[in-house]
């Protein structure tokens, strides 16, 4: 597969996607059917589509802004060095291969 994402729902199975360039990895996430409830739909004001970032891939992604910072405070389950919200991350094709998982509170 081109460009992709790897993602571990919260049951432990392990999916990969199709990417496309410019979208945002919640909208990926949404695209292929995943369970992830994004209630904001990527205004960056809900904390429901929080995502762990696999360890490798951590330092490739554009550091989280202050909006977001602020509103990972209200997710369930933040771990501080893994935490992001998946509307706020842009896909490139650098980020083919990406991994994450959902976080709690993503699903109903
Ligand atoms: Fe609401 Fe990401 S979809 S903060």
């Amino acid at each position: 597969m081109e460009e992709h994402i790897i993602v571990t729902d919260m049951d432990g199975n392990t999916h990969t996607i199709p990417a496309l360039e410019g979208w945002r990895i919640m909208e990926i996430i949404k695209d292929a059917g995943l369970p992830i409830r994004a209630d904001c739909g990527g205004a960056c004001c809900c904390a429901t589509c929080h995502v762990y970032v696999d360890e490798g891939w951590r330092g490739k992604l554009v550091s989280a802004n202050e909006d977001e910072v602020d509103m990972l405070d209200e997710a369930m389950g933040v771990d501080e060095d893994a935490s992001r919200l998946s509307c706020q991350i842009l896909y490139t094709p650098e980020l083919r291969g990406l991994q994450v998982t959902l976080a709690p509170g993503t699903r109903d």
